[in-house]
């Protein structure tokens, strides 16, 4: 097999190396800033192939210039950073890493979703103050979690991994999904299906589990949040924009809703300053930050890409159309 090149824009783990550099020429992006631009398309005007972060965009420029590439390898299951139509008419395989993160990520939701009703950032600080003054009767009471009500809006594999987690802590399940899922599987996973507005209305925790498309983007908003409960909560791991956060910090600042935590923003990295409050759970885009997790979808990425070469279909292809053209 000719011995392809690959620009990867980090070193990946080596698990993940060591399936590339068996099949192709790597080149590494290994300074811990990351790769600009301007470097970006300096290195990748010769390459086969791209393994690349949801912080890259894979877009028209970035296709011009590289005019040798022919696929592109997401390490992320969301891929709202590639344009699909453009990798599509360029001819240039697009892949995803969907299925390997969904546990690990369903983990950090309720790891949100508890510290956010328990109030687990206040005490941690105030633990490590040094001015706790004592056990007090009424000192950072929270909210329970347990027999209350979660409203999954999206209710694909992350969000039935969540829901799943529900059933220990004796909660009612109820989702919102563009496509009702079979009686079957709602009942397995103990949930019922309502209408949007329904479960905003319901729910004392909302969690976020769509991926960022034209009719997703700023699906919060102010109407949205006046919808909710001022007692509920809005736990969001999916994709930043899916949250208007002005609108979100208007509903905490008028206490339409009861608090906020998030893992993703609408301009990563910058957060909302109206966002630093001690009723927001805030973390830096990490729900599938296990090293068993992103080694997994580093080796996905890479597989994907050499089965590619070897003139397989990629497991993950995104636009499988431009197969036939090989
Ligand atoms: C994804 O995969 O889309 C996450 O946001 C990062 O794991």
């Amino acid at each position: 097999m000719e011995r392809l090149k690959v620009l990867a824009t980090r070193p990946l783990f080596p698990a993940a190396q060591e399936i590339l550099n068996a099949a192709c020429e790597v080149d590494y992006w290994k300074q811990p800033e990351r790769i600009s631009k301007e470097e970006l398309f300096r290195r990748i005007k010769d390459k086969d192939g791209l393994v690349c972060l949801l912080t890259e965009r894979v877009d028209q420029e970035l296709l011009l210039a590289a005019p040798k590439l022919r696929i592109a390898a997401n390490v992320a299951v969301g891929f709202d950073n590639l344009s699909i139509p453009d990798c599509t008419k360029r001819g240039v395989a697009a892949t995803n890493t969907p299925g390997v993160l969904d546990e690990t990520t369903a983990d950090f939701t309720w790891t949100l979703l508890m510290a956010l009703a328990r109030r687990l950032g206040e005490g941690e600080q105030l633990a490590r103050s040094g001015n706790w003054q004592g056990w007090d009767l009424d000192q950072l009471v929270g909210a329970d979690v347990w027999g209350k009500t979660l409203g999954l809006i999206g209710f694909g594999r992350i969000g039935r991994a969540v829901a799943r987690r529900a059933s220990g802590f004796q909660m009612k399940v109820i989702y919102n999904d563009a496509v009702r899922a079979a009686l079957d599987v709602e009942k397995g996973f103990h949930a019922e299906f309502r209408d949007l507005d329904a479960v905003l209305a319901e729910a004392d925790f909302v969690s976020v589990h769509v991926p960022l498309l034209s009719e997703t983007r700023g699906l919060f908003d102010a109407a949205k949040f006046a919808r909710m409960k001022r007692t509920a909560f809005l736990i969001n791991t999916s994709r930043g924009p899916v949250v208007n956060e002005a609108a979100l910090v208007q509903a905490l600042d008028s206490k339409k809703i009861a608090g906020a935590a998030l893992d993703v923003y609408e301009n990563e990295p910058s957060i909302h300053p109206g966002l630093k409050r001690p009723n927001v759970v805030l973390t830096p885009h990490i729900a599938s930050a296990s090293l068993e997790t992103r080694t997994k979808m580093a080796c996905m990425a890479a597989q994907n890409v050499v089965t590619f070469f070897k003139g397989g279909r990629p497991p993950n292809i995104l636009n499988p159309e431009v197969l036939k053209a090989r």
